[in-house]
């Protein structure tokens, strides 16, 4: 196994209150109104549940077939800024955002940084996940037009790609008045660490936070017996309630299956910027002075099995070799969460 004390945050997330303006957030959430109906997360990242296993694990067992029943939570997802460009003008002061940029620069002591994209999550009542996650990043050299995801993955995992890693932070705000979990759940000194909650309600309260270096998980949210509404699909949507000011719903081939009240909608805005260090490392990732590429970095991988006394064959084409990439899976497995928070308690009826 790997050492997964290495999954840490360059610094402490840091909580703060009031990210967005009450006139920024109105005007946030009124794009996501007008501008739905939105799709499920799992809809947009992934072609099929097989996929969703090769994210998590590297590889499929022989005679699984996975369903998307099996990771299917009602959570919608839309973009508000994509590749530093805004895609709603009327919102353009909440992404280029003076505030987050000190604070990512602060939470890295970097000279600069620049946003690079915001999106956000919609839900009502949803479980949580047993299975929290780092989200993905890229190297200088290596981004998802190059490389697949769970090759990036395993360069994270394996701690040997440092130099090159992109140095992002994110600040993810979230709006929830409910009253049954729909915190945040996060180890900061990793998986096999004790674990701390953000709790809500929330409204406006958020993270500065390094998340492609802490696993991290949304918690349970809202009343249980409403968090898989039945008539669920991987292409259902979820759009404002055209019956109420400012109620939600989610439908299936048009047909409403959920409604959900503004007292059980959870909103989450997610900020992320990248952030250099000096002029030195701004200037060797625009002049791209020192990239790495595939081959180099299978290179690496192999010299650093050698040296852990590992027995194998050098595949020809190590990009799709299973054996290959189960060895890489099992040595640079950072091992499960030793603990969870609480699951979150249900009103008394
Ligand atoms: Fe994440």
């Amino acid at each position: 196994m790997s050492d997964s004390t290495r999954f840490r945050p360059v610094a402490p997330p840091e909580v703060i209150e009031g990210a967005f303006s009450e006139d920024q957030h109105r005007r946030m959430l009124d794009v996501v109104r007008r501008k739905g109906p939105w799709q499920l997360i799992l809809a947009q990242h992934f072609q099929s549940p097989e996929e969703v296993v090769a994210t998590t694990s590297g590889m499929i067992p022989e005679g699984f077939e996975p369903t998307w029943d099996m990771f299917m939570t009602p959570v919608f997802r839309g973009y508000f800024a994509q590749g530093s460009t805004v895609l709603h003008p009327e919102i353009e002061d909440c992404f280029f955002n003076r505030k987050f940029l000190d604070l990512v620069r602060a939470y890295w002591k970097a000279d600069y940084a620049r946003p690079e994209s915001m999106l956000f999550n919609i839900q009502g009542p949803c479980p949580g996940s047993d299975a929290p996650h780092v989200d993905a990043t890229r190297f200088r050299g290596i981004t998802d037009r190059t490389t697949p995801v769970w090759l990036m993955n395993m360069m994270v995992k394996s701690g040997l790609f440092e130099r090159w890693r992109a140095k992002k932070a994110q600040v993810i705000a979230w709006y929830y008045r409910g009253r049954v979990g729909g915190g945040f759940n996060y180890w900061p000194d990793g998986p096999q660490a004790t674990p701390r909650q953000i709790k809500a309600p929330m409204w406006g309260r958020a993270v500065v936070v390094e998340n492609e270096m802490m696993f991290h998980t949304a918690e349970a949210c809202g009343p249980a017996h409403l968090r898989r509404p039945a008539g669920l699909r991987i292409d259902s949507l979820m759009s404002a309630d055209p019956d109420s000011a400012d109620g939600w719903q989610i439908t299936t081939d048009g047909e409403v299956i959920q409604k959900v009240p503004a007292e059980e909608f959870r909103f989450l805005v997610h900020w992320g910027g990248e952030v250099y260090s000096d002029y030195e490392d701004l200037k060797r990732t625009l002049d791209h002075t020192d990239d790495i590429d595939n081959d180099r970095v299978f290179e690496t991988m192999i010299d650093d099995l050698r040296r852990r006394g590992l027995e194998f064959e050098v595949p020809s084409d190590p990009m799709t070799d299973q054996r290959f990439i189960s060895l890489l899976t099992q040595t640079y497995d950072p091992g499960k969460p030793a603990s969870y928070p609480p699951e979150p308690e249900e009103l008394a009826a």
